[in-house]
């Protein structure tokens, strides 16, 4: 089998490694040559990171590889099976990029979208198939966490959605979950309320960002807290979210903080720019 993955940031470059250690043929296809070159390091890190951990022979790390390749040409995808879109969080590129692959896949099993929360439905309209079209949604870190939710919107069909999740549980071994075509799915529609409230605590003095996190680690066993979670997923991307999660269901919960606003127009984004509720400049 050979997919494409469409944006190799944080999202895209986990997809890709997962699906090349499955012993799926990947191309990863980025905005730029310099965003091509960072995908490319981010996966191979990550490689490296499995071998040192056990987790990985380095045998297989040496296979995963050869599966994976790099262009920043879309044309490059022609052929493959199917192709999953992970491009910034942003409704109106993802849009025309749904339209392009249409052109470039006409025959693939399906178009699936890692959005975290824009409707499936927006992405498939402008397609000749959206019956193709579905959410496959997987969580950060992709290599770590087993979850990917599948979203079917109201034309998908049925033959798509089986394929892709047999793609997901069989292929590549994940947990899948449905859920409806609406803003945020399943985990999001819960999940962003809960850090964007962690930031208004934070931002009202109410508690240290310190304690915030430390109260939900040591208190209801987190793995990680609400303000250093939001650092992981990345503060432009959980804006965002809670901007298309507010857009559907208007629901108070959903609004950005000001700090939010004020933190991603600073450009800072979290782990992935070196700072953002907390510093990570020395781990770069
Ligand atoms: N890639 C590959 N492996 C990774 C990794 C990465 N980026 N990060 C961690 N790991 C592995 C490590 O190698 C380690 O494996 P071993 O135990 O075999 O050595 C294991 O995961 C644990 O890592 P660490 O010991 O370094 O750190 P940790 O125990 O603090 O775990 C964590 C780090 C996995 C990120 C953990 O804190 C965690 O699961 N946090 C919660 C993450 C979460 O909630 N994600 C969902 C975000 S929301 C989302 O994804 C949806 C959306 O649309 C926004
Ligand atoms: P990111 O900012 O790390 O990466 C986005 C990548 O897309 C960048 O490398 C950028 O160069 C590339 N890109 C932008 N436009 C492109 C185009 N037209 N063609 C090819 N590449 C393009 O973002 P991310 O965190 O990887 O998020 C990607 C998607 O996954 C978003 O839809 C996001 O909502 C979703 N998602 C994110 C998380 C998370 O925790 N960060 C979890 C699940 C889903």
């Amino acid at each position: 089998m050979r997919i494409g993955v469409v944006g190799g940031g944080l999202m895209g470059s986990g997809i890709a490694e997962v699906c090349a250690r499955a012993g799926v043929d990947v191309t990863v296809v980025e905005a730029d040559a310099a965003a091509s070159e960072r995908a490319q390091a981010r996966i191979e890190k990550s490689l490296d990171r499995g071998v040192r951990s056990g987790k990985l022979s380095a045998e297989d790390r040496g296979a995963a590889r050869e599966r994976l390749a790099y262009s920043t040409t879309l044309d490059d995808l022609e052929g493959a099976d199917a192709a999953i879109e992970a491009i910034v969080e942003q409704e109106a590129a993802k849009r025309e990029l749904f339209q392009r692959l249409d052109a470039v896949l006409p025959d693939a099993e399906f178009l699936a979208s890692n959005t975290s929360s824009v409707p499936i439905m927006k992405l498939g309209a402008g397609t000749s198939k959206p019956e193709r079209v579905l959410g496959l949604h997987f969580f950060n870190p992709v290599p770590v966490l087993p979850l990917v939710e599948v979203v079917r919107s109201i034309m998908t069909g049925e033959e798509a959605l089986e394929r892709a999740r047999g793609f997901a549980q069989d292929t590549l071994g994940k947990v899948c979950i449905d859920s409806q075509d609406r803003a945020g799915f399943v985990v999001n529609a819960l999940l962003i309320p809960y850090l964007l409230s962690a930031i208004r605590m934070y931002e009202s003095g109410f508690a240290s960002k310190e304690d915030i996190d430390e109260g939900m680690i040591k208190g209801c066993a987190h793995p990680m807290g609400p303000l250093a979670l939001s650092d992981l997923i990345g503060l432009d991307t959980l804006l965002a979210v809670s901007q298309s999660l507010y857009d559907e269901f208007r629901d108070p919960a959903s609004v950005a903080p000001a700090l939010l606003n004020r933190m991603v127009e600073a450009g800072l984004l979290g782990r992935k720019s070196g700072r953002g509720f907390y510093d990570y400049s020395k781990e770069r």
